[in-house]
């Protein structure tokens, strides 16, 4: 296998991110600019603000990027980039620049999906480890921000592909952790505060219901199958994603989140909670960079409890249809990324839950989890192996769907 040192470019977000990784699984440098600080006082992304400060950081976070890989524009042999899904505005920037360096140095460019870029954060992890062996099927579920999708993954001759098994129907995981702390006050983004202040409070506190879709498909596939999900085991059946109507056919495990966070609204407007909300935003306001104790001094019991009980709902609503999906589809080994895959209470229960059934679970580490352009550039390296390269014409494409 050809030795190769990629430079990768991501900025479908609200992250700038350039990185060097040798042959898909070395990484040279990572560099993560990030735009938390901007839109913190809105609560949440602003596309517009997101575009220029990735046109402020784009420039210098490449060149730390090669600087500390020890590579030059001119050592590098190929430049990837976020093609989609994202802000069409932000993922312009990195394309443009992309372009631009790939135009000008005659180096071959290559388009990369981000949500293929968060599965393999969890193949470069993979690849470095003693036990490199991989199982097929895999069942990724990427949960973030923008997407909490199920896809199984297949390889051959270095072509990755996949099939959509689920999808949010509504909100993603990610925004429902972010709505949700921005609604209790506790600033953005939400996940990471959350998944900090959880451990503290009574997660069988408050009880949740979280929508459980009925899909068309599954109810049929389960009335002409008599080994129900639940009852079966974890075994090897192959599956074709190439198959005409693959994509139709076969059970859908879809999610949907917006219902939570409504509760959540209903909780505090019942539990009259709104006045110590708002006394909290004021105070977190005026704190530059608000540590976990000051959150927790700013909390009481039942908003510690409350916040414990929304994660505790999620995480086992993400484990218990992924579980299903896994044991439907007979799969042999599960990766979870994106950034709510950062979420300690998340990991250790897929562990656990996923391990009784002895299914092994990957995750990225917790810095290659949320955007980095690391696990864009290992993406693209398969792609540089099949000289899969875009002419410069190619376009950004917001609403990019993974096959
Ligand atoms: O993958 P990512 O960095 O960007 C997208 O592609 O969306 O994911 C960001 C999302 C945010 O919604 C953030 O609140 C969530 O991931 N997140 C977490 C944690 N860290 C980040 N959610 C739960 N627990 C965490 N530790
Ligand atoms: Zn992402």
């Amino acid at each position: 296998m050809p030795d190769a040192h990629i430079l990768g470019i991501e900025t479908s977000c609200d992250e700038t991110g350039a990185a060097v990784v040798r042959s898909g699984q070395q990484i040279l440098s990572n560099v993560v600019a990030s735009q938390i600080a901007t839109h913190q006082p809105y609560g949440g992304v602003v596309p517009e603000l997101a575009s220029r400060e990735h046109l402020r950081a784009i420039v210098p976070v490449v060149r730390q990027a090669l600087a500390e890989a020890g590579q030059t524009y001119e050592s590098v042999d190929a430049i990837a980039v976020t093609q989609g899904p994202g802000l069409a505005g932000a993922l312009l920037v990195g394309i443009s620049f992309a372009k631009a360096l790939a135009f000008a140095l005659e180096k071959p460019l290559i388009a990369v999906n981000h949500l293929e870029g968060h599965i393999h954060a969890v193949l470069l992890e993979q690849r470095q480890s003693e036990k490199a062996e991989l199982h097929f099927p895999v069942l990724a579920l990427v949960v973030s921000g923008g997407h909490t999708h199920l896809y199984l993954a297949e390889v051959q001759e270095n072509l990755w592909t996949y099939r959509n098994i689920g999808h949010t129907r509504d909100d993603a995981a990610g925004e429902a952790f972010d709505k949700v702390a921005k609604l209790l006050g506790l600033g953005y983004p939400g996940g990471p505060i959350i998944d900090r202040l959880a451990p503290h409070g009574d997660p069988q506190a408050v009880k949740f219901q979280i929508a459980q879709i009925k899909h068309r498909d599954r109810r049929d596939h389960k009335q002409g199958d008599q080994k129900q999900g639940d009852q079966k085991q974890f075994g090897h059946k192959q599956f074709d994603p190439k198959q005409p109507g693959a994509e139709e056919d076969g059970p859908h495990f879809d999610f949907s989140y917006s219902g939570i966070k409504t509760a959540v609204l209903r909780y505090v407007e019942t539990q009259n909670l709104k006045p110590a909300i708002e006394a909290r935003r004021q105070a977190l306001a005026g704190i530059d960079e608000p540590t976990l104790e000051d959150c927790l001094r700013l909390c009481d019991r039942q908003t510690l409890n409350l916040v414990a009980s929304f994660q505790r709902s999620m995480v086992n609503d993400l484990v218990m249809k992924t579980l299903a999906a896994a044991r439907e589809y007979d799969v042999r080994t599960l990766f979870v990324s994106g950034g709510v895959a950062a979420n300690r209470e998340l990991r250790t229960t897929f562990e656990r839950e996923a391990g009784m059934h002895g299914l092994p679970v990957l995750f990225p580490s917790r810095a290659l989890s949320t955007d980095n352009a690391a696990m864009i550039a290992a993406a693209a390296f398969p792609k540089f192996l099949r000289r899969e390269f875009v002419a410069m014409d190619f376009c950004a494409d917001a609403g990019m769907s993974l096959r």
